[in-house]
């Protein structure tokens, strides 16, 4: 194996309440996450699978630092993020850059793609202004949008062209990890296997490491070598590369590869 670029050692969030609506408030609340670890090695697409509500999401924005986690340690390029100041954070950030699930409330309506995409390089220092009509238009190349995109509202796109904007505005901070959080669970079935060949596509290209998120294994297990099952918070098992999905140790990790949809994804 490669180095790692990432390593996350026991990390713990627990909300303050619980959003669900079928849970009567308890005074102790199970953790979102508990005691969760891992390493990410440089170039690696690591799959995180699990059925609505198991923790993904909190997993990844503890890791994208967009949440701190109550306890635990997030070490990326040897520094443990948890520990530094808010203020340090913001540049930090900028490494691991995180495409979330829903296109569609992921872009400021009243704001050009171009300026989207503009704004992540300025914000971060990391073009001048005369480059920067050049490097707006190899971004949207690079996922596969014409130019003229650059000037258009997110009202013009689809869902699968919105996921790629989205794609687009991660590449533009230059992460070193990118995490692709359900990138293809709110798209149409003939459009997620087009964005997840631009995922792979990419992490060759950017030399990225990519946390690829889902609750179907089948998919997931076909992007990634490697794969951390979570339930209930925890990650119960781990499904080496060399491991077929069918020898998972627990039946719930079997049952991920039917993709059976739960109440609660039907409901969230
Ligand atoms: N901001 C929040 N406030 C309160 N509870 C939350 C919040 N975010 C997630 N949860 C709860 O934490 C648990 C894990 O949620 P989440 O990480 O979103 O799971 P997943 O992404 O696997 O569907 C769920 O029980 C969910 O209701
Ligand atoms: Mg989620």
């Amino acid at each position: 194996m490669n180095e790692s670029i990432l390593r996350v050692e026991g990390i713990s969030k627990t909300y303050a309440s619980n959003r669900s609506i079928f849970k009567r408030a308890t005074a102790t609340m199970r953790p979102a996450l508990s005691n969760a670890s891992f390493a990410l090695s440089k170039g690696e697409i690591l799959g995180i699978v699990g059925e609505s509500g198991s923790g993904k999401t909190t997993l990844s924005r503890c890791v994208a630092l967009l949440e701190r986690p109550d306890t635990g340690r997030v070490i990326f390029k040897g520094e443990d993020l948890v520990a530094v100041s808010e203020r340090q954070l913001r540049n930090r950030r900028r490494a691991i850059q995180t495409v979330f699930q829903d296109p569609y409330a992921s872009l400021n309506p009243r704001q050009k793609i171009g300026d989207a995409l503009a704004e992540v390089m300025l914000v971060h220092g990391l073009v001048t202004r005369d480059s920067l009509r050049r490097r707006v238009t190899e971004l949207l190349g690079h996922v596969g949008l014409p130019e003229t995109s650059a000037n258009a509202y997110p009202a013009s796109f689809s869902g699968g062209q919105r996921q790629r904007i989205c794609i687009a505005r991660a590449l533009a901070a230059q992460p070193d990890i990118l995490i692709a959080d359900e990138p293809v669970s709110s798209l149409d079935v003939s459009v997620q296997a087009q964005i997840v060949n631009l995922i792979l596509d990419l992490r060759d290209r950017h030399a990225l490491s990519v946390i690829f998120i889902g609750h179907d294994l089948q998919l997931i297990d076909f992007i990634a070598p490697r794969v951390l099952v979570m339930l209930a918070g925890e990650i119960i098992e781990t499904i080496p590369a060399d491991r077929s999905i069918a020898d998972a140790r627990h039946d719930y990790t079997r049952a991920l590869a039917q993709a059976v949809p739960k109440l609660d994804s039907l409901t969230n």
